[in-house]
C-alpha cells in the first residue's frame, strides 16, 4: 500500500499551487477599483475653497493689500526681553487683562498659571516649559501704569507697548503680543491667547496640541461659518467688515497656534484694514490670508457660556471655561490639588 502517500503528496502539491495562485490573484485586485481619470477628477474637485462657498466671490478680501494700512511699529515700555532669554519655552500664554484687575491676575498666577517657569500641575510629573505673559497698552491713568510696572518688578511677566489700551485696540494688543514673540521669543514652539477670566486645564490642552496636526493650524473653539449681525447690539459696521459671513475662525476665549504661524500673521497683518473684532480678525481674516487651518475642540471640551462648578473642571472632559472670577479660580484650583474633594 505505497500509493496512498503518493496521492497525499500529489494532493498537497495541488493544494499549495491552488493557494499560491489564489493569493497571487487576490493581491492583484485593487482595494478600491476606480478608473484613474475618475480619481483625478475627484481630487481636483476636492481642493475646495476653505470656508463657506458663498464667500468664494469675495476671495480677494482675504488677500493682503499692497499698502500698510495700520502700523504695528509701537515701541515697548516693558519689553519682557528676559522672559525667553535663557530658555526656549514650549508654550507662551498671552493672558489679556485690563489694568485695574490686579487681583484677577494674581489668581491666574497662583492657580492654573502657576505651572509657568517649570512648575508642575498637581498630579503630573512632567510639564514642558510654559511662560505666562500679560499684555498691556498704555492707560490714560498714570497711576494704573505705575501699578503695572510695580507688578512687573515682582513677577517679571508683563509686556507693555506704546499704544492706547482700549477695547477698540484689542486686536492691536494681541498683534503686538505676536510681534513681541518675533522679537524676543522667536524659538517658542506654540503661542496661546486667552483672557484673564478663563481657566485652562493645561495638561489636557497640551495633550490636544501634541495629538493634533498643528502645522499652520489654530486650535480652539471653532466657528466654520457665522452670520454677521447687521442690527442689534452685536451689529458690525459694514466699514469694518463688509461681508455677510465671517470666515472660519476660533473664538477669543482661547486659541493656540505654532509661533511660526503667528509670525506669518504679523507679516500680513498691517496690509489689512484694521478690525476691532479680535478673534475674527486674527484667527479668521489674517489666518485665511496665510492659508491657515483650524483644529476644533469638541463641544464637550469647553463651556462657552456656562460658569463651571469647581469639580466640573477637575473631573471630566472640560479643558477650558471663561467667566471664572478670582474666587472661583482658587476654589477650582483647590479641587485639582485635593482631588478627593470631587470624588463621589
Ligand atoms: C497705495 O498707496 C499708493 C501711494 O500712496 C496709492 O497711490 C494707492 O492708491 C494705494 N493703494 C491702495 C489700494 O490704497
Ligand atoms: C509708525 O508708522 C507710521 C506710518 O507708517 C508712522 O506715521 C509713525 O510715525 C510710525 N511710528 C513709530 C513709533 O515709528
Ligand atoms: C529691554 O528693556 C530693558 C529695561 O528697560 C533694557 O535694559 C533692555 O536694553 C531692553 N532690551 C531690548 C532688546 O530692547
Ligand atoms: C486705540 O484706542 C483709542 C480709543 O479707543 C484711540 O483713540 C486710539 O487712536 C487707538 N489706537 C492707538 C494706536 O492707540
Amino acid at each position: 500500500m505505497r500509493f496512498l502517500p503518493r496521492v497525499l503528496v500529489l494532493c498537497l502539491v495541488v493544494m499549495i499551487l491552488t493557494l499560491k495562485l489564489m493569493t497571487y490573484y487576490w493581491a492583484r485586485i485593487p482595494e478600491f477599483p476606480v478608473s484613474s481619470t475618475e480619481n483625478t477628477f475627484a481630487l481636483s474637485a476636492k481642493i475646495p475653497f476653505y470656508g463657506n462657498p458663498s464667500l468664494i466671490p469675495y476671495k480677494e478680501f482675504f488677500v493682503p493689500g499692497q499698502n500698510t494700512t495700520f502700523p504695528l511699529n509701537y515701541s515697548f515700555h516693558l519689553n519682557g526681553s528676559h522672559i525667553c532669554k535663557d530658555q526656549d519655552p514650549y508654550l507662551v500664554i498671552f493672558v489679556l487683562s485690563v489694568h485695574d484687575q490686579t487681583a484677577q491676575r494674581e489668581a491666574v498666577r497662583r492657580t492654573w498659571g502657576s505651572v509657568a517657569n517649570g512648575n508642575h500641575w498637581p498630579g503630573t510629573t512632567i510639564m514642558p516649559l510654559i511662560k505666562i505673559v500679560f499684555l498691556f497698552g498704555v492707560h490714560d491713568d498714570e497711576i494704573l501704569n505705575a501699578i503695572i510696572r510695580t507688578e512687573n518688578e515682582i513677577h517679571q511677566d508683563i509686556v507693555q507697548a506704546n499704544f492706547v489700551d482700549s477695547y477698540d485696540n484689542l486686536s492691536l494688543k494681541v498683534l503686538m503680543g505676536f510681534k513681541w514673540m518675533t522679537l524676543h521669543c522667536t524659538r517658542a514652539k506654540f503661542l496661546m491667547k486667552t483672557d484673564e477670566d478663563s481657566f485652562i486645564v493645561l495638561p489636557k490642552l497640551l495633550k490636544k496640541l501634541e495629538s493634533a496636526s498643528m502645522d499652520n493650524s489654530i486650535l480652539g473653539v471653532y466657528s466654520f461659518s457665522e452670520g454677521v449681525a447687521n442690527s442689534g447690539k452685536n451689529k458690525i459696521d459694514k466699514n469694518e467688515y463688509p461681508l455677510s459671513l465671517f470666515p472660519p475662525h476660533c473664538k477669543g476665549i482661547m486659541y493656540a497656534m505654532p509661533s511660526k504661524l503667528a509670525a506669518n500673521i504679523v507679516t500680513v497683518a498691517n496690509h489689512f484694514k484694521y478690525m476691532r473684532i479680535e478673534d475674527v480678525f486674527i484667527t479668521g481674516v489674517l489666518a485665511k490670508a496665510v492659508d491657515a487651518r483650524h483644529v476644533q475642540l469638541e463641544e464637550s471640551e469647553y463651556y462657552k457660556y456656562k460658569t463651571p462648578k469647581p469639580c466640573e473642571l477637575s473631573n471630566g472632559p472640560i479643558i477650558l471655561s471663561h467667566g471664572v472670577n478670582a474666587v472661583l479660580m482658587y476654589q477650582t484650583w483647590n479641587t485639582f490639588q485635593n482631588p478627593i474633594m470631587c470624588s463621589s
